[in-house]
């Protein structure tokens, strides 16, 4: 595996009102990696996630995407920078109106100009990786949550992108459908080198998906190592999180 930094958080630092959701969050993240970051519900997931796009501005701190600041972008160059990221929602974010083709090359008809039959051929192809071609003229309330999932995913993989961002890829999913979908998540960075991005409070998803794991805490990463090291640690946040504990160190409300 290349040792090349393509995303680099710096000291990100980001309040809502009174409340400090990250408070330096610091992490490389190499190219052709699958890392995982955990932590609890509230912790701040997704709102590093989104710094990661430019969704959220920092209030200190940098995103660095191949080198490049992204944190303080204009419009318009982030757009450029965009093009780069594929983003799985968590709640799949599909758009009801149209059918799951329509949804899969939402992407490809914006960006490049390709005939209706080029665009239904490509998301016959996206939807060939995630097992989900019968369903390319069906509309997303038609489908199972797992489905749904997975024509998020074939989307979110259209424009073949270096960097998939994952949220929750499997919150909500019973555990066999999760087991897919965490398989896919595998399969596709794998096939594609892609470098892939997850953030999760679910354990099994965690360890099937990652080279790396991470957990935030208290808007700060309180542990980054290899997946064979997260099970033997005794740092105190990682035990208590893997093992579902209420006491220990990480408060709950
Ligand atoms: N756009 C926003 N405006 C105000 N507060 C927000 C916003 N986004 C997230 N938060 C708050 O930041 C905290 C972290 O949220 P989030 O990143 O969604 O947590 P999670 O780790 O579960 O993904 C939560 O307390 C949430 O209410
Ligand atoms: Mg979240």
């Amino acid at each position: 595996m290349s040792k090349e930094v393509v995303l680099s958080v710096q000291g990100l630092e980001k309040s809502f009102g009174d409340q400090h959701v990250l408070r330096g969050v610091d992490i490389d993240i190499r190219r052709g990696e699958s890392i995982v970051i955990i932590g609890p519900s509230g912790c701040g997931k997704s709102v590093l996630l989104r710094h990661m796009i430019g969704l959220h501005q920092p209030d200190k701190g940098a995103v660095y995407v191949d080198g490049v600041d992204v944190s303080h972008m204009r419009r318009r160059d982030l757009y450029e920078v965009r093009k780069k990221f594929g983003f799985l929602f968590q709640a799949s974010a599909l758009f009801d109106s149209m059918t799951v083709g329509e949804n899969v090359s939402i992407g490809l008809k914006e960006h490049f100009h390709l005939s209706p039959e080029e665009l239904r051929r490509t998301a016959e192809v996206q939807l060939d990786l995630v097992n989900l071609r019968s369903a390319i003229d069906k509309k997303p309330s038609e489908l199972s949550g797992g489905m749904r999932k997975r024509a998020a995913l074939a989307r979110a993989i259209a424009m073949d992108p270096e960097i998939i961002l994952y949220d929750e890829p499997t919150t909500g999913l019973d555990p066999i459908t999760a087991d897919v979908i965490n398989d896919l998540i595998r399969s596709l960075q794998k096939r594609f080198h892609a470098t892939s991005i997850t953030v999760t409070h679910d354990m099994t998803s965690a360890y099937k998906i990652a080279d790396r794991i991470a957990m935030l805490h208290e808007g700060r990463i309180v542990f980054d190592g290899a997946v064979e090291d997260v099970k033997g640690t005794e740092n105190p946040y990682v035990q208590q999180f893997i093992c579902g504990k209420a006491e220990g160190p990480i408060q709950t409300v």
